[in-house]
């Protein structure tokens, strides 16, 4: 008896492999000799495989094409009419590729080896007689073999089965995140694009309401606006968020708008004011609130204006607050105010110079000016504004 192997030869590929774990192990057997079928019968008969037996080549190719599962091992004989081993294996590697393909020979002939190695992807072949025991042993290695290959390529389509799930779920994936991103980036424009809108108007209402009582004291024109541009320099040196520097641009173009209430005879008149028309001006500090109330500002614009003339020390009005019960905005606002109203000129009196006004919130840091608004003021000035008060007036 002599038994050849031929590493490599059969093919891992097809799709039945897989299928092969979950039957019993069908082996086909190939021979024109009913002894060599009968053989074979008895052999395998003991063990737990599906045991087909086909007398000549064509019959065995019907048996393949017709089978309901696949079969694990081919066992063929070489010598037979009308198709020889080489030729049958050659069709029938097409038709089950996974299976272990064996050959059965009277001799060794090397032509008819190579042919069926070549041709038929021969995995090993016996010469006749054979031991039974060893044929037994090397056909319950194959399936072993058979086993292997199938457990091979069932992970293999497990991992490929798992990666297209995975694939498409990251697609899906994306493309959920991209739709989101997209309709977050387009509310997120129209959020942006409502919100520079509503800036547009809040700043047009600020500029009229600014407007108004600039028509009503023309002394005082462009003071407001003048205010507005040291508190903001004075809240960009002190470091205060951009909310907070907004808020207070606002609060400081708007902070005399309460004057409108003030009769127009009092904020003109050129003489010294009585303590009732003085009474009668504080009062702006309140109307301003009351006429801002119904205006939504994303900012306590009206808190802030209603404390712009309050003093650290409880000394200002119209609640005489101390210390940081004042929010730091309408401080800030209060030295700015100062600031611009002794540089400029009034009907009651002349301009009394940036000097003066300077000399007064040193005098009153800490006192009644915060301190911290005084000192990033004098910084600012001496930085900025320099030039421009050495004219006496930030007009
Ligand atoms: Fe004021």
């Amino acid at each position: 008896m002599s038994l050849k192997y031929f590493t490599g030869s059969c093919s891992s590929e097809g799709s039945e492999l897989s299928k092969i774990l979950k039957h019993k192990h069908s082996i086909l057997v190939v021979d024109d000799e009913d002894a060599i079928l009968n053989a074979f019968n008895r052999i395998l008969a003991d063990e737990d495989y599906e045991v087909h037996t086909a007398s000549n080549g064509l019959e065995a190719l019907n048996k393949l094409k017709t089978a309901q599962k696949p079969y694990s091992i081919i066992i063929s004989d070489q010598r037979m009419p009308q198709m020889n081993g080489v030729q049958f294996f050659t069709q029938a590697k097409n038709i089950f590729p996974d299976a272990v393909r064996i050959l059965l020979t009277d001799y060794a002939d090397t032509g008819t080896v190579i042919d069926a190695i070549n041709k038929g992807e021969v995995s090993c072949y016996f010469t006749k007689p054979w031991h039974e025991e060893e044929l037994l042993f090397h056909i319950k290695q194959s399936i072993s073999k058979v086993e292997v290959l199938a457990e091979n390529k069932r992970l293999i389509e497990l991992i490929q089965h798992k990666n297209a799930e995975f694939l498409e779920l990251n697609r899906t994936l994306e493309e959920r995140t991209g739709k989101k991103t997209s309709d977050l980036f387009v509310q997120a424009e129209k959020l942006k694009d409502s919100y520079k809108k509503s800036q547009i108007i809040l700043e047009g209402v600020v500029k009229t309401l600014s407007k108004i009582v600039e028509t009503r004291d023309p002394y005082t024109s462009g003071h407001e606006v003048q205010v507005a541009k040291i508190a903001c320099e004075i809240a960009k040196e002190m470091e205060l968020p951009e909310e907070q520097i907004t808020a207070i641009n606002i609060a400081a173009t708007l902070h005399d708008i309460g004057k409108i209430s003030v009769p127009t005879e009092i904020l003109t008149k050129s003489g010294l004011l009585t303590d009732l028309e003085r009474e009668i001006i504080k009062t702006h500090c309140k109307v301003a609130r009351d006429i801002l109330v119904n205006i939504e500002f994303p900012y306590p614009v009206g808190e802030i204006i209603f404390q712009h003339h309050e003093r650290m020390d409880g000394s200002g009005y119209p609640r005489g607050l101390t210390g940081d019960e004042i929010v730091i905005e309408a401080r800030i606002i209060g030295v700015a105010d100062v600031i611009d109203a002794m540089a400029s000129y009034r009907p009651y009196r002349p301009a009394l110079g940036v000097d003066a006004a300077i000399e007064e919130i040193v005098r009153f840091k800490g006192i009644a000016y915060d301190a911290a608004v005084v000192d990033a003021f004098l910084k600012v000035h001496k930085r900025n504004f320099k030039d421009r008060l050495s004219q006496a007036s930030y007009h």
